[in-house]
């Protein structure tokens, strides 16, 4: 593993050497074991979106493993007024050991790997989130101790968590099923990877997705980007929400997910959000685990 693009580009053992490394680390945080496996190491991180969990959590996931995190907004760097990706990429490359990019086309984060030639980490482009799915999977295997078999549910728009979730979910082996609205379906490179895969079911129905679901997962119904299509998109995704009535129809005891930031009231019901709130917030925690596990894949 040379960068981490998009899940489409991981094995299940990759996915599965990922994983253990980080309930590692985790291990390690929590008895107050040092763990300097990135003495020396510098991470560039570029934001072109704003972040909460992604920024903290890389920042002072790099700080623990040894390492020395630079906060680069797009708005101060060259890039922000014109200079190539391409550019940037090679030039980064000789002060760097890594870079962590957010941004917009999933392109870019390509381009930068391919002109580059120090790892790159997508943390998150409209077409994907790896960062977060990793972080997902570690909070269900965590859970349930396992994830082969398992069947995940998601409710809501087709954007980079789906298409992230799907293919990873589907790698390691768990049933995916989505419920999306009509001309909101995951990215068609998602769609040809689960074509045949009886593991996979889509539908425009919510309650055919959720039955018997183990673990239920939504996200906001606009990302970000998309604030113009917001009206359109609340008129659109009415009834596509996690609430205490669909719920019923998932297996005893399911598990719900959310990436967070959270639209209450929307994609997800006040109610459902607080009685899964700590699975919700060790889904975040675990971003920082399953991040540092990355790290010293790629970096150490
Ligand atoms: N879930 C997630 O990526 O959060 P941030 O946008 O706060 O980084
Ligand atoms: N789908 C959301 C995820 C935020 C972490 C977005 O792209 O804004």
């Amino acid at each position: 593993m040379k960068h981490l693009l998009k899940m489409l580009d991981l094995s299940a053992e990759e996915i599965t050497d990922i994983l253990n490394t980080a309930d590692q680390l985790k291990y390690e945080k929590k008895h107050n074991i040092p763990h300097p496996r990135l003495a020396g190491k510098t991470l560039g991180m570029i934001f072109q979106k704003a972040s909460t969990r992604t920024r903290v959590s890389f920042e002072t996931g790099m700080y623990q493993l040894g390492g020395y995190p630079l906060f680069l907004s797009s708005n101060d760097l060259q890039i922000g007024r014109g200079e190539p990706v391409q550019d940037t990429a090679r030039v980064l490359s000789r002060y760097l050991d890594g870079i962590m990019i957010r941004t917009y086309e999933q392109s870019e984060v390509e381009a930068l790997a391919e002109y580059g030639s120090i790892p790159v980490i997508n943390g998150l482009t409209d077409f994907a989130h790896p960062c977060q799915v990793l972080a997902d999977l570690m909070t269900i295997r965590e859970a349930r101790g396992q994830l082969d078999g398992l069947k995940m549910c998601f409710i809501g728009d087709g954007n980079n968590m789906l298409n992230s979730l799907a293919v990873g979910g589907l790698k390691m082996g768990m049933k995916v099923s989505a419920a999306c609205p009509k001309g909101y379906e995951p990215d068609a490179r998602v769609l040809e990877f689960a074509k045949g895969n009886p593991n996979f079911f889509l539908t425009d129905k919510p309650e055919e997705a959720i039955a018997g679901a183990d673990v239920v997962i939504t996200d906001v119904w606009s990302s970000m980007g998309m604030e113009a299509e917001k009206e359109k998109r609340q008129r659109d995704f009415a009834g596509y929400q996690i609430n205490s009535e669909n719920l019923k129809l998932a297996a005893p005891e399911a598990m719900v997910l959310h990436c967070l930031p959270a639209h209450r009231g929307e994609e997800i019901t006040e109610e459902v959000f607080e009685a899964h709130a700590d699975e919700i917030f060790e889904e975040a925690e675990n971003r920082l685990h399953a991040q540092k596990a990355v790290l010293v894949k790629l970096l150490g």
